[in-house]
C-alpha cells in the first residue's frame, strides 16, 4: 500500500505554535488566518486575470454592478476587508493608500496589532503571467485606545512580531515568520487549504545568484558597480562567475534566492539615494524573513530592521540574501562608496 506523509495545514501549524505560549489568546493566529483568507481570494482573481478580456469584465461593470477594478486595487480591498472584519488589527498602512487606514469601530479599536502591506507586488508583471506577490509586516500597536495611528506604524523593523509574503506563482505559497524560523505553506487549489510544504526554510550553504536591475548600471554608485564586476569574475573556488536572475517582482526574486541561494539588490543611485523599495512593506518584511532564514538585510551600511521610519512610504536601498554574499557587497560599498 502507498503511504504518504501526513499533511499539516496552516491552521493546525499556527494553533500548535500558539500552544507554546500559554497566555496567548490567539489574536495573532486569527490575524494570520485573515491574511490567508484574503490571499486565497486574490489568488483566485490573479489566476483568472487572463480571462478578464474574454469574459468582458475590464472597464465594464461586473454582476454586482460595480466597476471592475485593477488587480492591485482589488487585492488592497480584499486585505483591508478581511483585516477589518477579523478585528485583530486597528490600522493598516498600504502601498495603495496615502494615509494610514485607521479602523474606528467598537471591535477593531480593540485590535492589538497594526499591519503594513504591499497588497500586490510586481503588479507590472501581471499581463505577462509572471509571478507576483503580497508582502506584509505585523507590529503590536503602541497606542492604547481608539483606532490605530501613524505613530503605531512608524516603528523600526526590530519591533515586528511577524512578517511574510504570498507568492502567486506556478504554485501559490504563503511564507512567514513569527521570529522562530521561517515556514512555507503551499496552497492546495483543489481544497483551498495552505499546507506546510517548506519547514524551517534556510538559505543554502552555497549561493551563486545575483539579482539586480542591471539596466540601471550607469546610475549605480562605484561600490555597487565594483561588486557586480566581482560577481562576474572567474574564480572556481568561490563558484564565480555567479549567475544573474531578475524577475522584477521583489517577492518572486527573493523567494527564488531563498530557495536557490542568491543576493537581491535594489541600491540607491545618485539620483535616488534611497532606491525604490519601500521600507515598511517591502524591505522590512523581507529583512525579517531573511534574518530568520540565516541571512542578512542591510541598506548597504545599516541593518534594515534598525532604521527608524519617518514616513509611511519612505524608501530604502536593499541588499538582502545569504550573510556572506551581503557582507561581500557591503565590503565593496565601504571601500568605494563610503556613506
Ligand atoms: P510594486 O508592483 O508593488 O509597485 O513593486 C514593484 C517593485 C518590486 O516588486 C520590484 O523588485 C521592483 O519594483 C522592480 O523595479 P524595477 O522595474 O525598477 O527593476
Ligand atoms: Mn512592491
Ligand atoms: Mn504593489
Amino acid at each position: 500500500m502507498r503511504t504518504r506523509k501526513s499533511i499539516k495545514t496552516l491552521t493546525e501549524f499556527i494553533i500548535e505554535r500558539q500552544q507554546e505560549y500559554p497566555h496567548a489568546k490567539g489574536a495573532l493566529t486569527r490575524l494570520l488566518n485573515d491574511i490567508a483568507t484574503a490571499a486565497k481570494i486574490v489568488n483566485r482573481e490573479v489566476n483568472s486575470a487572463g480571462l478578464v478580456d474574454i469574459l468582458g469584465y475590464a472597464g465594464k461593470e461586473n454582476v454586482q454592478g460595480e466597476a471592475q477594478k485593477k488587480l492591485d486595487i482589488f487585492a488592497n480591498d480584499q486585505f483591508i476587508t478581511a483585516l477589518q472584519a477579523g478585528a485583530e488589527c486597528c490600522a493598516i498602512a498600504s502601498e495603495e493608500n496615502e494615509k494610514v487606514i485607521s479602523f474606528k469601530n467598537e471591535f477593531s479599536e480593540l485590535g492589538k496589532y497594526v499591519i503594513a502591506i504591499d497588497p500586490l507586488d510586481g503588479s507590472s508583471n501581471i499581463e505577462a503571467n509572471v509571478s507576483i506577490g503580497t508582502i506584509f509586516s505585523i507590529y503590536r500597536r503602541k497606542s492604547e485606545i481608539g483606532g490605530g495611528t501613524l505613530d503605531d506604524l512608524l516603528q523600526p523593523g526590530v519591533n515586528m512580531v511577524a512578517a511574510g509574503y504570498v507568492i502567486y506563482g506556478s504554485s501559490t505559497m504563503l511564507v512567514f515568520t513569527t521570529g522562530k524560523g521561517v515556514n512555507g505553506f503551499t496552497l492546495d487549489p483543489s481544497v483551498g487549504i495552505f499546507c506546510l510544504s517548506h519547514e524551517d526554510m534556510r538559505f543554502p550553504e552555497k549561493s551563486n545568484i545575483y539579482s539586480i536591475n542591471e539596466g540601471n548600471y550607469i546610475h549605480f554608485q562605484e561600490g555597487v558597480k565594483k561588486y557586480l564586476k566581482y560577481c562576474q569574475e572567474e574564480d572556481p573556488v568561490t563558484n564565480r562567475p555567479y549567475t544573474s536572475r531578475y524577475i522584477g517582482s521583489l517577492v518572486a526574486d527573493f523567494h527564488r534566492n531563498l530557495i536557490k541561494g542568491g543576493i537581491f539588490i535594489y541600491p540607491g543611485t545618485k539620483k535616488n539615494p534611497k532606491g525604490k523599495l519601500r521600507l515598511l512593506y517591502e524591505c522590512n518584511p523581507v529583512a525579517f524573513i531573511a534574518e530568520q532564514a540565516g541571512g542578512k538585510a542591510t541598506d548597504g551600511f545599516n541593518r534594515i530592521m534598525n532604521i527608524q521610519p519617518e514616513s509611511l512610504h519612505q524608501r530604502a536601498p536593499l541588499f538582502v540574501g545569504p550573510k556572506d554574499m551581503v557582507e561581500k557587497a557591503e565590503e565593496f560599498l565601504k571601500e568605494h562608496s563610503p556613506a
